[in-house]
């Protein structure tokens, strides 16, 4: 790049070493914020018309040459290229394209209040296309949920079996994590909507400029109070890369659990062949790589945040270079979030029931031995000995080859006489399932005020 390109060319006798400005340059990534410069570049010279620092005339002609680069931008017939960074960029062609007056746009700010203004609108965009997948990916769950509200399946605790529950008790647990999620993004958004233009390098400036217009023209709730906190502020970047990774830590846990839950062992579930993948050796193999990639792209997230936290550790105030890369790592995050998020509500869609492996299994192993204590215990023996009762009783079965399903009356009355004939109802993995009735609880009936409850908050984000 030629020095003349250069918006700072005029202190400099010769021009930057060629590695240097590789090194330096940011436009091959920063031209992602073209519309967000252009956008706010437009409001700074509306406001600078506004107050008479420019005359109108000029502004006219700032504005209609900003608007002619975004429409050759947007259709490709100009080409990011040959300039330090976005702001450089976009500064040069205005002065290609109108002259003098163009020179004028740099009046009352830095690129060090502009590439802060513009990230902020990028990021802001990014938390609303998050919060736009998300309400889809809760969508999904809550139509799994419901096709669950009839079927019934084991519950896990340490990976073993725990007592049985209605199979939409899974996917709400789910909708909830991702509910948090859409809260979370709200409140980052809502942090994070301030504007920093008009911090001008660090002090503010000198001329009468009007802040709040700008920022009503841009959608922010107001200007920032202090400029040397405007300009060096990348909070808003690290709260998107942790909800980010708090999301992928959400969607990492439900594709382990579709991996396991479809696997020949389980067989609870089936991934529709639209999203499995199949082996070049094994003809028989229906692989689930959709999920473990997904799971795999986790600790990348992971890392663009800690890499990010890591960049602003002992910074002096306030710009400072290395702010620069607090963008590579976030666009890199923001696709696989977006993309996760979106592929997950989409795979979901084709995730089917097999609910006689689901049922079978949700008695087996023992899974109704709560049950058998509560019974007890709803007597009047104490929990705690009608624990160790029960777990004589799986200790015997275990022995004879037996389980809570086929003992028969007479063999619960030999562990005690509380045990009546309805006992044998009780063992029964569809009626334990249906008995856990308390609020937030795995009945059906409760699954399904759970789904309406999450649908109403859901209102909020769609
Ligand atoms: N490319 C720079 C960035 O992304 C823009 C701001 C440059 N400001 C400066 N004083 N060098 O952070």
């Amino acid at each position: 790049m030629s020095s003349e390109n250069k918006l700072w060319a005029g202190r400099f006798a010769g021009a930057t070493a060629k590695n240097a400005d590789l090194f330096n340059d940011s436009l091959p990534f920063d031209q992602a914020l073209w519309k967000q410069d252009i956008t706010a570049s437009i409001a700074h010279a509306h406001m600078l018309g506004h107050q008479q620092i420019i005359s109108g005339d000029e502004c006219s002609s700032i504005v209609a040459g900003l608007e002619s680069i975004y429409r050759d931008i947007e259709s490709g017939s100009l080409i990011m290229q040959g300039a330090e960074d976005i702001h450089s960029f976009v500064e040069n062609e205005l002065v290609k394209r109108i002259g003098d007056a163009g020179k004028k746009l740099h009046t009352a700010r830095s690129r060090n209040d502009q590439v802060a203004t513009d990230f902020r609108l990028y990021v802001r965009g990014s938390f609303d296309a998050t919060t736009d997948a998300l309400a889809g990916l809760v969508k999904s769950l809550l139509a799994l949920a419901e096709k669950g509200t009839k079927y019934i399946m084991p519950g896990y605790t340490h990976l073993r079996k725990a007592q049985p529950m209605c199979a939409g008790h899974f996917w709400n647990a789910y909708a909830e994590m991702f509910l948090r999620d859409l809260d979370r993004i709200a409140d980052s958004r809502v942090r994070m909507n301030i504007m920093p233009l008009g911090s001008g390098a660090l002090a503010g400036t000198s001329y009468t400029i009007n802040r709040f217009m700008v920022a009503d023209e841009l959608g922010f709730e107001r200007p920032c109070d202090n400029s040397l906190d405007g300009v060096s502020d990348r909070d808003y970047v690290c709260e998107y890369l942790f909800d980010g990774s708090l999301i992928m830590s959400h969607l990492s846990r439900l594709c382990e659990d579709i991996i396991l839950y479809t696997t020949e062992e389980f067989g609870y579930f089936e991934i529709a062949d639209e999203y499995s993948t199949g082996s070049s050796i094994m003809p028989q193999k229906k692989n689930p790589d959709i999920p473990e990639l997904m799971r795999g792209k986790t600790g990348r997230v992971y890392g663009h945040l800690m890499a990010m936290l890591t960049t602003l550790k002992g910074i002096p105030l306030a710009y400072d270079k290395d702010l620069q890369e607090d963008k590579e790592g976030f666009f890199d995050a923001e696709k696989q979030v977006i993309s996760c998020v979106s592929i997950m509500a989409e795979m979901l869609g084709g995730i089917s029931y097999k609910p006689d492996r689901m049922a079978k299994a949700a008695e087996g192993e023992f899974c109704c031995a709560t049950d058998v204590a509560d019974y007890l215990a709803k007597k009047g023996m104490p929990f705690r000995s009608a624990h160790g009762v029960v777990g004589a009783i799986v200790r015997d079965c275990i022995q004879k080859n037996k389980t809570l399903q086929t003992m028969s009356t007479a063999d619960y009355k030999a562990f005690s006489d509380l045990f009546e004939d309805d006992i044998l109802e009780v063992v029964k993995g569809k009626n334990c399932a249906y008995a856990r009735s308390s609020f937030g609880g795995a009945s059906p009936l409760c699954v399904r005020e759970n789904i309406q409850s999450i649908k109403k908050r859901l209102k909020a984000y769609e």
